[in-house]
């Protein structure tokens, strides 16, 4: 049975960078108060990428697919399978991947969109991971992309802060090298209201709240527990320990939820990737974004252990081991 195999990243964050300070005296004007101060300390959150009104997720996701192409080595016409994680896809109806795989120029690939919210980029991988290792697939292009602005409620602080738009993308292959090792995947629907936009298109009409509603305390303690049994379950499944992991590339969430989280799993700072800082969380791009970030600046290399971990709305969580 091959491996599957990441041969290729790729990341796209919309031009326009918003620093907590410009989000303060924009809220500050609708009497909304925060301060770069509270966010930093609270979250870790410094800026955000924000998409002009209009760009559409299909859009990021096709730069960043364009870039993991590149990065492989492969061309779209050599993908077999196109995966697009997404919570804010462009339509209803086709999904989010058809639209990426148009732009791409391939055709005949299965395309198809996983929605697991934060989580969604491990769901995604780990669904192409199957496919590849079922001899279903041979290239596979895993995209997590979102405008999580456009489903934030600009007159919320309690979330409107924390979150930013952005696409990160994979390509894996299969393999007869390790690749992925191992992969576990968790929901709990019984929380769905700790997290959650509660709204619907019912006769052409949005019914219900259209806007991102979140119980922040409830998440964090929810996702600082999830993530480490996941980690530590993920790790015995594939006979390895926590301390073999040469890099953790958690859900970039809240920097507080990640050093909680390296405390309980005692992985030390160093191992951890952190780009919650510069781009907000951005939902299910956060990942692979984090992951290419740190293989384009050499931190990731070629034969080290990564566990990357997803955790969100739901409520979902997940972990993917992968040799690099
Ligand atoms: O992908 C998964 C998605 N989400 C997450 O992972 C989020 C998980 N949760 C969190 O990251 C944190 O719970 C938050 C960052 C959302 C909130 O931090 P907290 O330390 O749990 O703060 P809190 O909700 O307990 O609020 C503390 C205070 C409150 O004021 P009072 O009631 O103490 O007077 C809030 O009204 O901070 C206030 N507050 C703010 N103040 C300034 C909430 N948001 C803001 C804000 N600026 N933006």
């Amino acid at each position: 049975m091959p491996y599957a195999k990441i041969i290729g990243s790729g990341g796209y964050l919309p031009p326009r960078v918003v620093s907590n300070d410009e989000l303060a005296a924009d809220l500050a004007t609708r009497q909304i108060e925060t301060s770069d101060a509270w966010i930093t300390e609270r979250t870790g959150i410094r800026q955000r990428h924000i998409a002009d009104p209009g760009v559409t997720s299909s859009q990021l996701a096709v730069k960043a697919a364009q870039q993991a192409l590149e990065d492989a080595g492969i061309s779209a016409e050599e993908l077999d399978l196109i995966i697009v994680a997404t919570s804010t896809p462009d339509f209803i109806f086709p999904s989010t991947a058809c639209l990426v795989q148009a732009q791409l120029g391939n055709k005949g690939a299965a395309a198809f969109d996983v929605q697991a919210v934060c989580s969604g980029f491990v769901y995604a991988l780990t669904t192409a991971d199957s496919f590849i290792r079922a001899g279903r697939a041979r290239h596979a292009l895993v995209i997590g992309a979102e405008v999580f602005s456009s489903i934030l409620d600009w007159n919320d602080r309690g979330t409107c802060v924390l979150f930013g738009d952005g696409a990160g993308a994979v390509v894996l292959s299969a393999s007869e090298e390790p690749g992925i090792l191992e992969a576990e995947l968790n929901a709990d629907g019984s929380l769905a209201n700790i997290l959650h936009v509660a709204g619907s298109v019912v006769d052409g009409q949005v019914t219900g709240d259209p806007f991102l509603r979140m119980d922040g305390q409830a998440v964090f303690k929810q996702a600082v527990t999830a993530l480490a049994a996941s980690a530590q379950s993920v790790c015995d499944k594939a006979g390895v320990s926590l301390e073999d992991i040469d890099w953790m590339v958690p859900h970039q969430a809240n920097v507080r939820i990640i050093n909680f989280l390296g405390r309980k799993l005692k992985l030390s700072d160093d191992k951890v990737i952190v780009t919650v800082d510069q781009h907000a969380n951005t939902s299910a791009a956060s990942v692979p974004l984090a992951l290419d970030a740190a293989r384009r600046d050499g931190r990731i290399r070629q034969g080290d252990l990564v566990l990357m971990q997803g955790v969100g709305g739901g409520f979902t969580w997940g972990s993917v081991l992968a040799r690099m």
